[in-house]
């Protein structure tokens, strides 16, 4: 997949950077064509012939580079690039990044390319949780720059936290998948559905779930990259950042409701991933109710969204998070809603869930079902899409 691929490597300062000879390595294995650029601070970490050697490349080191036999090197680099990938990215070269600091050849090659950027971040846990580099890492997000880790583990310090940066081995196979990313889904469009309805209760109360909202932007996200044109109709998001589709924020159940049935017709896919509030209340009041006076609260159901829609104009995909009995129930939404996948997860599971970015799920359609491992949802998303494929003529 990466094969004759023009990949830049781009290494920072931090003690992670010794990883990247492995990465440079596995690369080179593949028959990339991998093209180094160091900082200053990561030849204090790890020497410039550690890389040359393996690449058969000249390291950049600085605009300046009399070694180079390239014209202009950051600009021809850039040019020619497939992938820039940053690893081990500093908070340092991520706040340069991400504001455009072009004072060494990285920054001016990232800015001089359009090739997709993937970024590694190493560094201490606390610098990691920084208000200054989470903001930094969502200017990037937003640039659409791919952020891989950092991951949970014994840092140079000695502390366990987040910061370590991703293992080479995972880097490769997060670059492979980069490689492999199909526009499938070119021409189709799809209706992703997100996040938790709240139903009121009065000017100040509501009845809601604790649906983040997570796993339906990771699912219009790849179906974006896919090549689909996704309208996001969406609840309660714990991040609302997602790009490059259009955005519908809905309250309760029946704005939902309404927002699909008025596109409904026009589109070829939806994807039912939100925590919609199966009743609400049946006389909203529309002053603050004082404590004295509510005993009790009358519900009344709310429109079963995914059922009432007609199954043989649009493919249909539902979720089922149920917390005994998976399998079970999953197959009777299956058939109940007139889906053609509905993707189950037991909510009760460590690590999976409401509010967590990894899920473990299981895919229930007519020919059977596929357990599948806990994986991050943006994996699971693919999955899903992959096998939603399959129903798409
Ligand atoms: N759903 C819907 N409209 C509703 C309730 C749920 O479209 N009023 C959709 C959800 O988005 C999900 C699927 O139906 O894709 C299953 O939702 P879930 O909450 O698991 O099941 P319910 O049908 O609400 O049944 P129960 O709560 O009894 O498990």
């Amino acid at each position: 997949m990466i094969e004759n691929k023009n990949i830049v490597l781009c290494v920072t300062g931090s003690i992670a950077a010794y990883k990247s000879i492995y990465l440079a390595s596995s690369l080179v294995k593949e028959n990339a064509n991998v093209q180094v650029i160091m900082t200053e601070a990561a030849l204090e970490f790890v020497g410039e012939a550690s890389f040359s050697g393996i690449t058969h490349n000249p390291v950049i080191t600085g605009y300046y580079d009399r070694k180079s036999k390239l014209g202009i090197d950051h600009i021809d680099i850039a040019k020619k690039a497939d992938l820039i990938v940053v690893a081990p990215a500093t908070a340092n070269s991520i706040a340069k990044i991400a504001l455009g600091i072009s004072s060494e050849p990285i920054v001016g090659t990232i800015l001089a390319s359009k090739a997709p950027v993937l970024i590694a971040p190493a560094m201490d846990g606390d610098m990691y949780n920084s208000t200054q580099v989470q903001n930094n890492l969502k200017v990037l997000e937003n640039l659409s720059v791919k952020i891989s880790g950092p991951e949970k583990g014994r840092l140079a310090s000695g502390i366990e936290e987040f910061g370590r940066m991703t293992e080479p081995d995972k880097l490769l196979s997060e670059i492979e998948k980069i490689f492999s990313k199909k526009k499938d889904y070119n021409n189709i469009k799809a209706i992703v559905t997100a996040g938790g309805t709240i139903e009121e209760i009065d000017p100040v109360r509501f009845i809601s779930n604790k649906s983040s909202g997570k796993m339906g932007i990771a699912i219009a996200e790849a179906l974006r990259d896919r090549g689909a044109k996704v309208t996001l109709i969406h609840g309660n998001l714990s991040d609302n950042s997602i790009i490059g589709v259009e955005k519908i924020s809905i309250k309760s159940a029946e704005d939902m409701t309404n927002e699909i049935q008025n596109r409904v017709n026009y589109f070829d896919l939806i994807i039912m991933s939100a925590a919609v509030a199966d009743y609400k209340i049946k006389n909203k009041f529309n002053q603050k109710i004082k404590k004295e006076d509510i005993s009790h609260l009358e519900l009344e159901r709310n429109p079963d969204i995914l059922k009432s829609i007609d199954g043989s104009k649009i493919i249909k995909v539902g979720f089922a998070a149920e917390t005994e009995n998976l399998i079970e129930n999953a197959k009777k939404k299956l058939s109940t809603k007139d889906c053609k996948l509905i993707v189950a997860n037991d909510i009760t599971l460590p690590g999976s869930g409401f509010g967590s970015d990894e899920n473990k799920a299981t895919l229930v359609h007519n020919k059977g079902c596929e357990d599948l491992p806990l994986m991050k949802k943006s994996e699971l998303a693919h999955k899903i899409l992959d096998k939603t494929k399959s129903f798409i003529k």
